[in-house]
């Protein structure tokens, strides 16, 4: 059935479903098992020095033979005044208060560095390198497609998507405002239109002649076969996999994301970018007092203290639960499982449909 499909056939794996990249989430075990089940599993490398990721692909390598991507963040203008940074962390004290650790100030050049990640991705050559929250330099784009690594970029909008076309992605990763994690948006951040999936996957489809990869809110098989009938070439699954026993994510995060019943909030307070996550009471905590968040990455480093030491005694009040806005259906099934029953259920969605509509049609 997917043999025609363009993600099958560039990617070459066995079918059009990638268990998105989810930085500080996504293990080597994760992305193997994902490949091993005929996806494409995708490591997300933001937050690893060139080491980390080296090792990383190494240990994937060991456990698959299969085709991965490999995913950073586009490299961020990263500037900040002092102003902010300390009215920021002024306001975080409260936390550092509570869980009665030292209020101390990160060290903002431990920041990875975009150019040295990229270098690994260069010499370790997974079949594709894709990205988020920006455009990376269209020379570095260029020797990656001289190393015959497929480019996948992330858009929100029209606009984006084009302009990732233009330069010269080969296929682009559409993510709709229910998406968990990072919202990818880049251009005109202040006047986002939200697209949802379902709106922004059918303008694309159209208008570029690349493959679409739908992401969003994507969880079974009716929300695949929803992706494909919109015109998307493939789908990005991201929370459908945080709770396999292959993902990274701690056990409270599990927990929280198996049986809580919070409603998501797309919100900058634990990193300066928007990102969608569990409501808990550090978001509501800003949103009550308007409180004063340092740009993208700064935000992040400064946060850094407050997730560590929330994490240790999983007070998931204080963490990041990053979560799309269908996370109610999540499951725990491995991610070997997850796949074929994605395939199934997929397939069973079209039959169903097809079925329903010849009934309906003779009956007519
Ligand atoms: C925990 C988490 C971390 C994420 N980290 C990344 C990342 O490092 N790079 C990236 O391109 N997208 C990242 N995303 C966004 C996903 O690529 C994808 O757009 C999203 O998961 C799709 O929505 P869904 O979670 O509803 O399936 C992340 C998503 C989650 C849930």
């Amino acid at each position: 059935m997917w043999s025609e499909n363009p993600i099958v056939q560039q990617c070459k794996v066995r079918f059009p479903l990638v268990q998105a990249p989810m930085a500080g989430v996504t293990t080597p075990r994760l992305i193997a098992a994902v490949c091993n089940a005929g996806g494409l599993g995708s490591l997300g490398a933001a937050y690893m020095t060139p080491s980390e990721i080296r090792e990383a692909i190494s240990e994937i390598r060991d456990l698959t033979e299969l085709p991965f991507a490999v995913n950073l963040f586009a490299p961020a203008a990263a500037a900040y005044d002092q102003k902010t940074i300390d009215s920021a962390q002024k306001f975080l004290g409260r936390f550092r208060n509570e869980l009665e650790i030292p209020h101390s100030s990160p060290d903002f050049s431990s920041l990875p560095v975009f150019e040295e990640q990229i270098e690994i991705i260069l010499e370790e050559k997974p079949r594709v390198f894709s990205f988020t929250l920006g455009l990376p330099p269209l020379p570095l784009l260029e020797r990656l497609k001289k190393e015959n690594i497929l480019i996948m970029g992330t858009a929100t909008t029209f606009d984006e998507a084009l302009l990732l076309e233009k330069w010269g992605v080969d296929a682009v990763i559409a993510q709709g405002a229910e998406a968990g994690g990072h919202r990818a948006t880049f251009l005109n951040c202040a006047d986002d239109p939200m697209l949802s999936m379902a709106a922004l996957i059918p303008l694309l489809a159209h208008a570029l002649k690349i493959p679409v990869i739908a992401a969003g809110g994507i969880m079974n098989g009716e929300g695949i076969a929803a992706a494909l009938s919109l015109g998307a070439a493939g789908v990005q699954l991201g929370t459908a996999f945080l709770a396999c026993p292959e993902s990274g994510a701690s056990r409270a995060y599990k927990d929280a994301l198996l049986h809580s019943h919070s409603k998501t909030t797309l919100t900058d307070v634990f990193t300066g970018k928007a990102a969608r996550m569990l409501h808990n009471k550090f978001i509501e905590t800003y949103q009550q007092e308007k409180g004063p968040i340092a740009p993208f990455p700064f935000q992040h480093l400064l946060t850094k203290d407050i997730r560590t030491a929330a994490g240790k005694i999983d007070r998931t009040d204080l963490l990041p639960l990053y979560a799309g806005q269908n996370y109610p259906l999540i499951t725990n099934l491995p991610a070997s499982e997850i796949i074929p029953l994605l395939v199934e259920q997929t397939i069973d969605t079209i039959q169903k449909l097809n079925n329903d509509l010849i009934r309906k049609r003779k009956i007519v």
